[in-house]
């Protein structure tokens, strides 16, 4: 694999064996799925978690605990969209993955509850449209983020958030971006979380 950096391993397909059930949402077959991955390669192994789960901590440890590198999450939340004309679904597959704007409020949150559960590095995405949204993924604990949905209706969205950041950090007397990592402000938090 010349030239890859990495594997970013997305466990929220379907396990054929297991009746179609994606692997993600369980922590068993999840920590299974990564011990496999990471026994097979010498590149780092950066595993992408469902939110279509009860509670993704739980996923994010069994998956550290068997050898991941890094976390990435959100994958989409799964939808459905319904014609009320036909009244059939209007998705192929009657539902389908919800991405962007939408789902940037649970992405952040469950940024934020992994980043402060796991030691490995967490990458962040689900609706990063602009810096500002990358930002806040970076305040809540993430030290990287993904760009899925805006590059559909911005081919440059990830340069301009690159550029964005750079500007805020200048603007802001940050000299490195690290200083902006889990720099979030918790005193109104519920302590449980
Ligand atoms: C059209 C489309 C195709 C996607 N395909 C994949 C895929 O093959 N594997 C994967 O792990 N995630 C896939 N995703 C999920 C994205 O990588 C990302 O996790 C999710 O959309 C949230 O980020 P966003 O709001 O920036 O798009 C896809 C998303 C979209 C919109």
């Amino acid at each position: 694999m010349e030239g890859v950096a990495a594997l970013e391993v997305n466990i929220s397909c379907p396990n054929v064996e297991c009746g179609g059930m994606a692997f993600g949402i369980d922590p068993f077959t999840s920590a299974r799925v990564t011990e496999t991955v990471v026994r097979n390669t010498d590149k780092p192994v950066i595993v992408k978690l469902s939110p279509n789960v009860t509670d993704i901590k739980t996923v994010a440890k069994a998956v550290e605990g068997a050898g991941a590198h890094a976390l990435s999450l959100i994958n989409t939340l799964t939808g459905m969209a319904i014609d009320v004309e036909t009244r059939r679904p209007k998705l192929a597959n009657g539902f389908g993955g919800l991405s962007g704007p939408a789902i940037k409020p649970i992405a952040l949150y469950m940024v934020y509850q992994v980043a402060r559960t796991v030691k490995i590095p967490v990458i962040g995405m689900g609706g990063i449209m602009d810096y500002k949204d990358a930002i806040e993924f970076l305040m809540v604990g993430a030290r990287a983020v993904e760009i899925g949905t805006a590059s559909f209706v911005n081919p440059r969205a990830t340069l301009d958030v690159i550029e964005g950041i750079r500007t805020y950090c200048s603007e802001n007397g940050t000299r490195e971006i690290g200083e902006i990592v889990g720099s979030l402000k918790t005193d109104q938090v519920c302590s449980r979380e």
